[in-house]
């Protein structure tokens, strides 16, 4: 099993380049199944959620092949021979629910297996199948599977009693071939909803008011082929600036987009930390002075994403005074909090809030990685740990951070990867 071995201490200091934002590109391909034509995307991270999100669209019969650069992704789903979500699939990523709205649009029938219990909480999907029943679809649930069938999907007025990213964008996805208007409220307004959006948009679809809570849709007959480029991943880019803040280096995180930020970077300032916005796609992060504690709580878009809050628990451990977390969206989301207690975090869990005091001195010690952002967390705290930190379970990293050991070697980090880099190629002939 692969591991990092990462020895503490080095500032990190040069210039960082985020890849394409993983939470944009699964729904953006899920989006090509609403048309027969081809779907180009550019800057699809080279990551392991989206190794299976290919997967499970060839298993249904899609045609997948890489573009005019490694990062291009083109996607025909002129056949659909099977629109079923398998377990086998399903059960390594909970996103592919979102599947569930394109495959009934498209097809008029869609099975789909119910994600598993997920390590971050329930993460239930029943506001997802509450929706796709008021559009008009049958929706019965068997043997782990759920399946879902309608002639015709018609608009109807959504609202969603509580806000959800991907039951959104799934939904968003049945709305632009319903017959009629969908009216959307209390919608997510994170910037991925936002670039799904845009290419539904460049494939004809006719959407109001993505990035707001409430997205009128007035349905289509047909979507066409479109080529479009995903934003950069404003999580891949937050946790590179907590790196740079904790580390105490001077790190430019390039390809970025700073308006996606505005959460993070005004935490990290409250913290002490330098952060400069140098350009639309460029912030720069400097710390050379001990960093002040300061609280958080998680909110959705654009509040202070749960995607970055193990990383921020990792630079609180290292500011003076008390840090409040709390977390909001998930329950269950502290499973990093005992490793870095492992490490000399002083951290106390009461429910949703987290209490770090700090500075504490960190050691190294071998820890285990438990989820995707959890794994960032210990990446971070070992950074700074005195010592070399052995990280077990590192494929959690694998599905979300592209090449993030050969990324953060080249500003000065001492981090080694003990087994086989995750390439997609490494992939390819996995069996459907
Ligand atoms: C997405 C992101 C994930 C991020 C999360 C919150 C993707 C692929 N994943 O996850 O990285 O942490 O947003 O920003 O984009 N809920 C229900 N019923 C539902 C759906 C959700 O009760 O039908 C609840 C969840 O349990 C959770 C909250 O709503 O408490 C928010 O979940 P949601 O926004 O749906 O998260 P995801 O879209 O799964």
């Amino acid at each position: 099993m692969d591991k990092y071995v990462i020895r503490g201490g080095n500032p990190l200091v040069g210039t960082i380049r985020v890849s394409g934002a993983k939470n944009s590109a699964l729904p953006c391909m899920a989006a090509a199944i609403l048309t027969d034509d081809e779907v180009i995307l550019e800057s699809i991270p080279q990551v392991r959620d989206i190794e299976t999100e290919k997967r499970l669209l060839a298993s249904m019969g899609a045609e997948i092949r890489l573009g005019d650069t490694p990062h291009t992704t083109i996607i025909s789903c002129r056949t659909l021979s099977d629109p079923v979500a398998k377990y086998e699939i399903v059960k390594t990523m909970r996103a592919s629910s979102l599947v569930l709205g394109p495959l009934v649009a498209r097809t008029g029938m869609a099975r789909v297996a119910m994600p598993g219990g997920c390590a971050i909480g329930g993460r239930p999907i029943d506001l997802h199948i509450k929706s796709l029943e008021k559009m008009g679809a049958a929706i019965t649930q068997e043997h782990g599977y759920l399946e879902a069938r309608v002639d015709h999907l018609h608009g109807a007025h959504l609202v969603f009693d509580k806000i959800t990213v991907t039951g959104t964008e799934d939904l968003l996805m049945a709305a632009v071939l319903a017959d009629g208007e969908t009216l959307m409220e209390n919608c997510a307004r994170e910037p991925e909803v936002t670039d799904l959006a845009s290419l539904l948009t460049a494939m004809g679809a006719r959407i109001e008011g993505a990035g707001t809570s409430t997205i009128r849709v007035k349905g289509v007959s047909r979507l066409h082929g479109a080529r479009y480029r995903i934003n950069p991943d404003r999580i891949e880019a937050g946790t590179f600036l907590v790196a740079g803040a904790i580390t105490g280096g001077d790190l430019i995180v390039a390809d970025c987009k700073a308006d996606h930020l505005g959460a993070v970077i005004g935490k990290l300032q409250e913290t002490g930390a330098r952060v400069d916005i140098l350009g639309p796609d460029t912030v720069r992060v400097r710390a050379d002075r001990r960093l002040r504690a300061a609280n958080i709580s998680t909110e959705e878009y654009p509040g202070f994403p749960t995607d970055m809050q193990a990383q921020y628990m990792a630079l609180a451990t290292q500011a003076e005074g008390v840090s409040v977390v709390k977390e909001n969206i998930f329950e269950n989301r502290f499973m990093h909090v005992q490793e870095l207690v492992r490490m000399g975090a002083n951290i106390k869990v009461d429910g949703s809030t987290a209490t770090v005091l700090g500075p504490a001195r960190l050691s190294a010690a071998a820890v285990m990685c438990s989820d995707l952002r959890a794994s960032a967390s210990l990446v971070l705290a070992a950074l700074v740990a005195d010592g070399e930190s052995i990280l077990d379970r590192v494929y959690h990293m694998d599905r979300g951070y592209e090449r993030i050991e050969e990324k953060l070697q080249g500003v000065g980090a001492q981090i080694q990867r003990l087994g086989n880099i995750f390439t997609p190629k490494s992939e390819e002939n996995v069996a459907v």
